[in-house]
């Protein structure tokens, strides 16, 4: 059955992914910094999330921090913790989130967003691994492995001066980039369907099911908001899908509906012929109202073979 958990099952049909899931895993092996890149909702939290998870720091905390949600004048305090009376309204001693992770994992989300006083301040809290709180003397041994991830380039904020070089290569000891959703389509409907089925879970109703010219639309779309937009979208559709047997395209947002479809696209493009094959097989299915056993028909394959290959397309699921 599938995990009640806050995430879904992780998805990684695509190569790319695959890869990205190989090194996550071979970077978990040793502590060292990590740095995540990859356009927004593409996944960068969900993998730091494996990387703790495969890491021996599994049984402590896995905190993300929001560096570009922080107050400017908060965000020290915050990271490093402050002794009381360091400013007005610190009332006693607080630990800082670099303390709260200890034995665990700290992801600094939006990475590029540290104004540079504090860019200098983490710079030296990661090289001396040591962390002083905001108005003590003291310094206190850090140990949690830090994660960075961020949508920025921050190559370019270096050559800006906008992110500062010593801490760039700090962190990126291993770099991973997390891939945008259309530069791996064939994860569209494995992950379509976890969100329908977790959507249908949450909902108590709802399809659990696609219609061929819907799947056409998730396929055709470029995704500009990556995972987290099918997210959304999927979990949108089964509310409004609700009390019928599939979603169908009127369930989907205008935005997926404006383009051309996955058939129409394909004409005049150059693709490998396994896509060729999948965007057919895809269309002849649509074509015969979804029954496989026409379908397979008019292919000219097996039922079985059809079966299987439309379960690597994730159409199909177990
Ligand atoms: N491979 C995947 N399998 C299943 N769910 C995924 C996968 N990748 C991302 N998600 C889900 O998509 C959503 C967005 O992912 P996540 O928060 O990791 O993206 P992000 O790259 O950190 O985004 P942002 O740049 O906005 O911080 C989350 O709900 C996450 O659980
Ligand atoms: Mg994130």
């Amino acid at each position: 059955m599938e995990s009640q958990g806050e995430s879904s099952e992780l998805v990684a049909k695509s190569a790319a992914m695959q890869r990205v899931i190989e090194l996550a895993k071979r970077a978990a092996k040793v502590d060292a910094p990590v740095l995540l890149t990859g356009e927004t909702g593409a996944g960068k939290e969900r993998i730091a999330r494996l990387i703790h998870e495969a890491s021996h720091r599994a049984p402590g905390p896995f905190i993300p921090v929001n560096c570009g949600a922080l107050p400017e004048n908060l965000i020290e305090s915050e990271l490093f913790g402050h002794v009381k009376g360091a400013f007005t309204g610190a009332d006693r001693d607080a630990k800082g989130l670099m303390e709260a992770a200890t034995a665990g994992t700290l992801l600094l989300d939006e990475i590029g967003e540290i104004p540079p006083p504090v860019q200098v301040k983490l710079l030296r809290v990661l090289q001396d691994r040591q962390v002083r709180r905001v108005g003590s003397t003291e310094s206190r041994e850090v140990n949690a492995r830090i994660i960075a991830a961020t949508h920025r380039d921050l190559e370019e904020m270096v050559r800006e001066k906008s992110f500062r070089k010593d801490l760039l290569y700090r962190l990126k000891v291993v770099t991973i980039e997390v891939p945008p959703l259309r530069a791996r389509s064939e994860d569209i409907l494995p992950l379509a369907h976890g969100f329908m089925r977790r959507g249908c879970q949450t909902y108590q109703c709802g399809p659990c099911a696609l219609s061929a010219k819907a799947l056409d639309r998730l396929l055709a779309y470029p995704w500009p908001g990556n995972v987290r937009e099918l997210e959304h979208v999927m979990e949108r559709a089964v509310v409004l899908a609700e009390g019928k047997p599939k979603i169908e395209e009127s369930d989907l947002p205008p935005e997926l509906l404006g383009g051309a479809t996955v058939a129409e696209v394909a004409e005049g493009e150059l693709l490998p012929l396994a896509e060729i094959e999948r965007r057919h097989i895809l269309q002849v299915l649509e074509r015969c109202g979804g029954s496989r056993k026409e379908a397979a028909n008019v292919l000219g394959i097996a039922p079985n073979t059809l079966w299987r290959k439309l379960r690597e397309y994730g159409v199909i699921q177990d």
